[in-house]
């Protein structure tokens, strides 16, 4: 199987590829992004990495994406590349997020419909989707309205819409997976990566021995978070030759957890600190929508994909970062 990955040098595109090479002896990968990889990332596929081509790709040139796309020959495209939420890129460049996260997938599934031996494209969307919420105390369904508030949900909902219609035009299975909070291996601070997640900050504050500082109302604030590694398992999934074809899926871990809860699994130490001088600060009062939890169990039924327990993801996480203390840079 060749598998084509756009945003391939980024995190959880990084956690996917190295998942690929380990389950299937014979994928082959062309890894595309508009950053060029960095050695973690090569050194992440260990033996695999000779069975990987990377591509320098914007996905906003059409014509570079369809030349990149045929070039390849690939089976499935999973399409990761992306422009996230930061308040400031929001403001500064609202049309970015069209021209990337819509534009962009639609130069992909308009290449890879027109390459024949693409079955199947994953398209990579976020929880972002539903937006602030209705009140609903979840875990929301897939079928839960569609309400985002911000620029980058509103090109995922976009970029959704287009997916699906490329299904229904060129008869191509594109199934889209929708994020939660992501956490775990690959996650390190890059050009795309503006703020990182709270896990990263207590995987960090072990690493370098000192406390996390959050917000005093961080405490009571929850989170569905999930590891790469069980995200990445669901896209081989999918990439294989399941019997999904279009269907959307919430990959999540299906409840919330108490950052308190959290910061135990880790068993880091943390400390209490202004906004302006913490490291994080959650809203403890946003608990639905985009900051909700999400049911899996459309997942489960029709990928048999189920996130092992979190304590199992932050030990594999925790050892990982004691590994890997170059990713902490000391005040993350
Ligand atoms: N990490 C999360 O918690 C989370 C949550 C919900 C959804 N997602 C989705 O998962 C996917 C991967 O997210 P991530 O967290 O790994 O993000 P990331 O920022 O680490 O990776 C995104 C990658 O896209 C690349 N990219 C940006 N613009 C590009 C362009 N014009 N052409 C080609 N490549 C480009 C970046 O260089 C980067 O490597 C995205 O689609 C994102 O929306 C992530």
């Amino acid at each position: 199987m060749t598998v084509f990955i756009t945003g391939a040098r980024g995190f959880v595109m990084s956690v996917l590829m190295r998942r690929l090479l380990e389950s299937d002896p014979d994928c082959r990968i062309v890894a595309a992004d508009i950053t060029e990889p960095d050695d973690l990332l090569i050194r992440s596929l260990g033996e695999g990495a000779g069975r990987v081509e990377f591509r320098m790709l914007d996905v906003r040139d059409g014509h570079a994406v369809s030349e990149a796309i045929s070039a390849a020959a690939p089976d499935v495209v999973v399409h990761g590349a992306t422009v996230t939420h930061v308040p400031e890129w929001e403001v500064a460049d609202p049309a970015r997020f069209i021209d990337v996260n819509v534009m962009g997938t639609t130069r992909v599934l308009d290449a890879a419909r027109s390459t024949p031996s693409v079955r199947k494209v994953v398209h990579v969307s976020s929880a972002a989707v539903y937006g602030p919420g209705t009140g609903d105390p979840g875990p929301l369904p897939e079928d839960a309205p569609l309400l985002p508030d911000e620029m980058y949900g509103v090109s995922k909902v976009a970029s959704e819409l287009v997916a699906r219609r490329f299904g229904q035009l060129y008869d191509l299975d594109v199934p889209i997976v929708r994020f939660t909070k992501v956490f775990g291996p690959m996650e390190r601070p890059s050009a795309s990566r503006a703020s990182m997640s709270l896990p990263f900050h207590l995987a960090s504050a072990l690493v370098n021995g000192h406390p996390t500082a959050l917000t005093e109302r961080t405490s009571r604030a929850v989170g569905d978070w999930v590891s790469a590694v069980d995200v990445a398992d669901a896209l081989v999934a999918l990439c294989g030759d399941t019997a999904v074809r279009s269907g959307t899926y919430n990959l999540a871990s299906g409840s919330f957890v108490d950052v308190p809860e959290l910061i135990d699994l880790f068993g880091a130490d943390v400390v209490e600190a202004p906004a302006g001088g913490a490291a994080v600060d959650m809203d403890p009062d946003l608990r639905d929508g985009k900051n909700g939890c999400y049911s899996v169990q459309r997942a489960a039924d029709d990928l048999g994909w189920r996130p092992r327990d979190l304590r199992t993801q932050v030990a594999e996480y925790v050892a990982w970062a004691h590994d890997h203390p170059e990713c902490f840079p000391a005040r993350a």
